[in-house]
């Protein structure tokens, strides 16, 4: 396994708490990362992390809805969710697994729970696409939970690689325009864990049990510290047992145009995704998968 030598550590630049919100139909869940951080994140665009115990909080799912011009990411902890596309295909998301959607030119999908009870617990990531991708072949991507690849450090750190390329361990999943970095991180009580990072990507943290220190600053549990972009990459420590999800990509540098269900770079494309989605074009999409 590669040593990852940090010389200097990124420093949080600042925390967000993000706010709870519903969507769908009535799923309740923390918008982390929120519109006004778009353009800081790019080419993130919103991370929603929901944890429901109570089933009336999560049963209605995401009935069938649009998406054009971004990726969406699934990742599950806890609890199963069926997904369907206008393209007739279908797709199981189990604990530890996740979906890699790139909606492209646009597709209508569900995200239904298929369970009555228990707990529910996962992310969506929303990561743009180029406008050279934007209107691209809608493709999707179901990934099990042993296709994930996992390492552990010395110290019992374990990680899990979404996305990316860590420790020279490469992930499920590598995009060519924005390089993302999706890591899943549990970190025993009193260990470290160091992560390079290209300069010039944005980066940030979310810690979803427990709290951790960058540089020495406090990221409370449930918080999402954004990363300063000076640094050669980030090195996290937990006093006590953590788990975490460190994200990092690529920024595209462009317009950004976003309206509900649609990212586009303008506001006539915007306006053209509406047309098109009432002239019935993504239900006739064909959805690659694979
Ligand atoms: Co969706």
């Amino acid at each position: 396994m590669e040593k990852t030598e940090i010389v200097t550590g990124r420093r949080v630049e600042r925390l967000v708490a993000g706010h709870a919100t519903s969507d769908g139909a009535g799923v309740k869940l923390t918008r982390v990362l929120t519109h006004d951080l778009q353009r800081r994140l790019d080419p993130f665009l919103m991370l929603d992390a929901f944890r429901n115990e109570n089933a009336d909080d999560y049963i209605g799912g995401f009935p069938d809805h649009p998406h054009r011009g971004f990726e969406t990411v699934t990742y599950m902890l806890a609890g199963h969710m069926r997904h369907h596309d206008s393209a007739g295909n279908s797709g199981l998301l189990v604990p530890g697994g996740a979906q890699w959607m790139t909606a492209g030119s646009g597709l209508v999908h569900s995200e239904l729970p298929e369970q009555v009870g228990g707990l529910m617990e996962g992310f969506q990531l929303w990561i743009n696409l180029p406008s050279s991708a934007k209107m691209g072949a809608p493709h999707y991507r179901d990934i099990p939970p042993d296709r994930i690849p996992e390492f552990a450090t010395e110290a019992g750190v374990l990680v899990r690689v979404i996305a990316g390329e860590s420790h020279g361990v490469t992930g499920s999943v590598k995009r060519p325009d924005t390089e993302p970095l999706y890591l899943d991180i549990r970190l025993p009580a009193g260990t470290s864990f160091e992560q390079d990072l290209p300069a010039g990507h944005n980066a940030f943290v979310f810690a979803y049990r427990g709290s951790v220190a960058i540089e020495g600053s406090p990221v409370p549990d449930r918080h999402m510290a954004i990363l300063e972009n000076t640094g050669e990459g980030v090195r996290i420590e937990a006093k006590e047992e953590a788990r975490i999800l460190l994200i990092a990509g690529k920024p595209l540098k462009e317009p950004i145009a976003a309206y509900g269900p649609f990212v586009m770079n303008t506001p006539e494309e915007i306006q053209q995704a509406f047309a098109d989605f009432r002239a019935g074009k993504f239900e006739a999409a064909s959805v690659r998968k694979d």
